[in-house]
């Protein structure tokens, strides 16, 4: 991993380790993809600007989200199916999180189970919640988390029905794999990846298995999704949710100004916006697009955060002076979990990171709180 100098260089290692189903599970959008693609692309549309002969010495990345101190305003999304990009893929994430001084967030969807992860990390780490139709279930979801010292809880507001990914269907992806002759191929051409999994019990959604009744097929994720995921899910549900968990609560996928204003009224102490890395509703603008105006409308009332499309430290950057006060990674780090596990996630980190303080550095500041408008020279947005 040596040779990895960004976020690329990790991708094309993980898309040689990692079998082709979890790979192409995490890397896709949904449908035509377009609006994954705008994630990224509309970063590079935005300039940033250089200053010369300032003091560049003693510059510090540190900050808060949502209150908790962080060495630097990037937290890791949560992201399903992590423990299949590597053996154990959610343990070893959240311990290269905190070995870095950042969030780690544990999906609802993961491999390894909330209690799991609690017994093999020290500090806290963040919960996502989706909600089903067994609302008992949800609840002593929420109720788990508690009891495993999360710091806060994520609930997502954008997946109540599942944007398809045409990959997922042709791969015939599962969890755990199928044994038919391509999937036996996928997994032949990735000894490494076989090996770890095969010393490892956690193979399946180490959250839902064994908790709730009457799961038919979770092997399919999105059969399970349109059986379970509760398609109701409403603003009045924050509310209860929100006192069942008496935490911090964030609130993640708004990407429209009138649903950042309900969001804001929830009393939540954060939003994310974000359109699921893409995988959601296709033809919707890129993250970073949407954000200006949703900071601008609410960013006084709750903290704004951000995910989709962050690939370097300079994206960050964009970010926090387009508004966000915190932003989310998911593929950068399933790119360095594929590559080579804990350490890849945190090279992964290192390398956000290293872009991050350069970057500020050259566009004149030295504290993260100097990445304000003013550091951009030309916005579309
Ligand atoms: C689940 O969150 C997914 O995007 O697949």
């Amino acid at each position: 991993m040596t040779a990895s100098l960004d976020i690329a260089d990790l991708k094309a290692r993980a898309k040689r380790r990692v079998p082709k189903m979890f790979f192409d599970y995490a890397d896709s959008g949904s449908y035509t993809q377009s609006t994954y693609r705008a994630n990224e692309e509309d970063f590079g549309r935005i300039k940033l600007r250089q200053r010369v002969l300032v003091d560049m010495a003693n510059r510090s990345l540190k900050t808060t989200m949502v209150g908790h101190p962080v060495s630097m305003p990037v937290a890791l999304a949560p992201t399903g199916l992590t423990g299949m990009q590597h053996a154990d893929g959610e343990i070893l994430a959240a311990q290269a999180a905190e070995e870095a001084g950042v969030p780690f967030t544990l999906s609802t969807m993961s491999i390894c189970s909330i209690e799991d992860v609690a017994a093999h990390t020290k500090s806290p780490f963040w919960f996502q919640l989706y909600v089903m139709k067994d609302r008992d279930f949800v609840g002593s979801l929420i109720d788990r988390a508690r009891a495993a010292g999360c710091s806060a809880l994520v609930l997502t507001l954008d997946l109540q029905i599942l944007g398809q990914r045409h990959n997922d269907i042709r791969n015939g992806l599962s969890t755990p794999p199928k044994f038919t002759p391509k999937h036996i191929w996928q997994m032949a051409t990735r000894p490494f990846w076989c090996l770890d999994m095969l010393k490892t019990k956690r193979r399946t959604f180490g959250n839902i298995v064994g908790h709730a009744k009457n799961v038919s097929d979770l092997s399919s994720l999105s059969t399970w999704t349109a059986e379970q995921f509760d398609p109701q899910l409403s603003w009045k549900d924050v509310e209860w949710i929100r006192q069942r968990w008496g935490g911090k609560l964030i609130l993640k996928g708004v990407l429209d100004v009138e649903d950042a204003e309900m969001a804001a009224r929830t009393g939540a102490d954060a939003l994310i916006v974000s359109n699921h890395g893409g995988r959601q509703l296709d033809g919707a603008p890129s993250s970073i697009s949407a954000l200006p105006r949703i900071a601008e409308a609410v960013g006084d009332r709750i903290e704004v955060h951000m995910d989709g499309g962050i690939r370097s430290g300079q994206d960050v950057l964009k970010a926090l002076a387009l508004g966000a006060r915190g932003t989310f990674i998911g593929r950068p780090f399933l790119y360095g979990l594929g590559a080579g596990g804990r350490e890849g996630v945190k090279l992964a980190l290192e390398i956000i990171r290293r872009e991050m303080d350069t970057t500020l550095a050259l566009c004149g500041r030295r504290e993260i709180s100097g990445a304000t408008r003013e550091i951009i020279a030309e916005s579309p947005f």
